[in-house]
């Protein structure tokens, strides 16, 4: 989602570490320059790590095919890792036949599920990832603007279904950060019930231990399991499971 701060990266982490859990395979690509993803997942980058950076240049001898730059995260997820270099790639673009290489080889990948985290703005990145995905799950923080959010990226999710990729919808949507007992996240829990009733999942509790796991660089799922955040984001992988194409 285009929206800043709205726990797209930790439903990344925690729902590609509880897919893994169920037994699928699974790769996150993190293609945030800010590598939130990566740093959560406890992956480190040496200077000599290949990144997402090098899978998605334009720059023919300096390539490197998505399946060789997958490292083994410690929880059972492979990991595309993201570098600050990607920020170039925002600027100056994937070339003309970067969108299509990416999404060929995100297809081909040996793998039951690739979650790709976006970074929080509407550039090459996300258009790259929607060029390359069959779903969009949308996260929704409680919020004045929210349903506004989520309506200029169904726009985008759109344009991409027009042009580059017709497989693409916002499939799924969840409440992120929810505080249960406000005016405001009662509202936006039963507009998003009433106008994505096959698509909502459902919400993610608010919870410090959140912040806490971030610090430790462990997933959630596995930092504070008995949370119900920790619950919840099982059972929307779950949920997600049974729904996708490939499923145990
Ligand atoms: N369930 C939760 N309870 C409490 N805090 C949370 C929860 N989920 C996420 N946060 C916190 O909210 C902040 C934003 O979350 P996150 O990084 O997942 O969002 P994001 O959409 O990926 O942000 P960005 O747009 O910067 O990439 C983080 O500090 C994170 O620790
Ligand atoms: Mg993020």
């Amino acid at each position: 989602m285009q929206k800043g701060g709205v726990g797209k990266t930790t439903t990344a982490i925690n729902v590609a570490v509880s897919l893994a859990e169920l037994g699928l395979r699974v790769a996150l690509l993190d293609l945030d320059p800010q590598a939130n993803s990566t740093k959560g997942l406890g992956v480190d980058m040496g200077p000599d790590d290949v990144s997402m950076f090098e899978v998605l240049i334009d720059v023919e001898e300096d390539r490197v095919p998505l399946a060789d730059a997958l490292v083994k995260s410690k929880y059972g997820v492979l990991v595309g890792a993201a570098h600050r270099a990607m920020r170039r790639l925002e600027r100056y673009g994937l070339g003309p036949s970067g969108y299509a290489r990416f999404s060929r080889q995100v297809l081909e990948l040996d793998v039951d599920v690739v979650v790709m985290d976006c970074p929080p703005n509407l550039g090459e990145l996300t258009v790259a990832a929607l060029a390359a995905a069959d779903s969009v799950l949308a996260t929704v923080l409680p919020g004045t603007d929210e349903i506004d959010a989520l309506l200029e990226l169904q726009r985008s999710v759109r344009e991409t279904q027009e042009g580059l990729n017709s497989r693409v919808s916002i499939d799924f949507v969840i409440a992120t950060i929810y505080e249960g007992g406000t005016l405001v996240a009662k509202d936006v829990r039963s507009s998003l019930k009433s106008e994505w009733t096959s698509e909502y999942l459902g919400e993610v509790s608010k919870t410090v231990r959140v912040k806490e796991a971030k610090h430790a660089r462990v997933p959630l799922v596995l930092y504070a399991p008995e949370t119900e955040a920790a619950k919840d984001y099982r059972r929307i992988a779950k949920e997600l499971n049974e729904r996708m194409p490939v499923h145990v």
